[in-house]
């Protein structure tokens, strides 16, 4: 969506994997507090996203949406001067229609979603200095016609605001098991790509509820032509810190996250994040990569099933590639720097995990842990020479 925003993956927190509906502005505001303390809104963790259960059940005698009093006694404004003063972003989670995905209900039809007042809503957002909407179908029925139409008013109603919001729409929740039927880069900035991602490598699903990581993966890899800056494929937020996984395991998600051009919305509890997790959230050779000015997600250059390498060109010519060990057991993982869109004899590759710089004539390997990832950063040589990027391969549903 060409809004001006988002024209790089956005990056921040959001309270939904943590807290769920477990909210209030004291433990906002200490999140922002921390996410300054740590560091990470200098690395560019921005958006701080208030999910799902902000809402007072009524609107106000105009008509206006309301926070609830007894989570929000300071009301949603006094939330969003405080997360600007830090130099944050505010965020907020809504749904078009009446049942919010975690059943929250308003007092009559129409009194928390938003369908049918789109544009008093998208005026009370940016009255409140809302920079960041999510907005959830999470209805059981409609056709994806329903969804384009209803997605789109909301598009135009936070044109018509006057605030630039990142759009954020989940289309996902009736299509849960045919996965992404759309490239939505028209009707918003980040569309989601899968049903809703739990703490865990593997859930067995295909595209159905919780989603593992490479669960995930499988969908949104195939999904990068669709994206670029201002348009994004969102696998969903982070599980780091959370438990459930190794930190092999967690570094990897971070690592595909970053390379897939995700949104870097992390999902823990940063006032008690260990080392381990500050140092994969901080990784500030993953962050230039993921939020590198070209805006590619990641190209599949192969996949044996358990190696697989995705590589994303970076805009001063350098290559970022994956080399992902989707087994169970160490294996070496490699390709070429031909293979990944690099002509020449001489390169060096940065590991993003070790910082360690090797020189190369254009072998790219790496001996990789079970569900492990090593992202090399590949300078030198020429790009788009005799050689450019795989494109993907998959072929898509087409657009409705
Ligand atoms: C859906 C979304 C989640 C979260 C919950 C809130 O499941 O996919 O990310 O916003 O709703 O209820």
């Amino acid at each position: 969506l060409e809004n001006g925003v988002a024209r790089t993956p956005p990056m921040g927190w959001n309270s939904w994997n943590t807290f769920g509906c477990n909210i209030n502005e004291a433990l906002i505001r200490q999140m922002a507090d921390a996410i300054v303390s740590s560091g990470l809104r200098d690395l560019g963790y921005q958006y701080v996203v208030v999910d799902d259960c902000w809402f007072n059940p009524n609107r106000d005698s105009s008509g206006n949406l309301q926070g609830d009093p007894s989570r929000f006694p300071s009301g949603m404004q006094s939330l969003g001067d405080y997360l600007h003063g830090l130099g944050l972003k505010f965020g907020l989670y809504e749904v078009p229609l009446d049942k919010t995905c975690a059943q929250y209900f308003g007092s009559y039809p129409g009194a928390t979603g938003s369908q049918g007042h789109e544009s008093q809503d998208a005026r009370q957002f940016a009255a409140w200095g809302v920079d960041y909407l999510k907005y959830d179908w999470c209805s059981p029925t409609g056709s994806i016609t329903d969804q384009v139409n209803t997605f789109a008013r909301m598009r135009d109603a936070l044109a018509a605001s006057g605030r630039p919001i990142v759009y954020s729409i989940n289309p996902n929740s009736i299509h849960a098991k045919t996965g992404p039927q759309r490239n939505w880069g028209d009707v918003a900035n980040l569309w989601r790509t899968t049903e809703d991602i739990t703490n865990a490598w593997d859930t067995g699903q295909t595209n159905g509820y919780p989603m593992g990581i490479q669960n995930i993966v499988n969908v949104t890899v195939p999904l990068s032509g669709y994206a670029g800056p201002g348009h994004f494929n969102d696998p969903d937020m982070l599980e780091v810190g959370r438990g459930g996984m190794t930190d092999t395991e967690m570094r990897s998600h971070f690592a595909l996250w970053s390379i897939l051009a995700a949104p870097l919305l992390a999902g823990n509890d940063i006032r008690s994040m260990n080392a381990a997790t500050q140092a994969i959230l901080g990784n500030r050779t993953l962050v230039a990569i993921n939020q590198d000015p070209l805006g590619l997600q990641a190209v599949q250059a192969s996949n044996d099933g358990t190696r697989r390498v995705l590589a994303k060109r970076l805009a001063n010519g350098d290559v970022a590639v994956a080399l992902f060990n989707q087994g169970g057991s160490t294996t070496t993982v490699l390709t070429t720097a031909a293979a990944v869109g690099k002509a020449g004899t001489a390169f060096t590759l940065l590991d993003a995990w070790t910082g360690a710089v090797t020189n190369s004539s254009g072998a790219i390997a790496a001996t990789v842990p079970a569900h492990g990832t090593v992202v090399y950063r590949v300078s030198g040589g020429t790009t788009g020479g005799t050689t450019t990027p795989p494109s993907s391969t998959t072929t898509l549903v087409s657009a409705a």
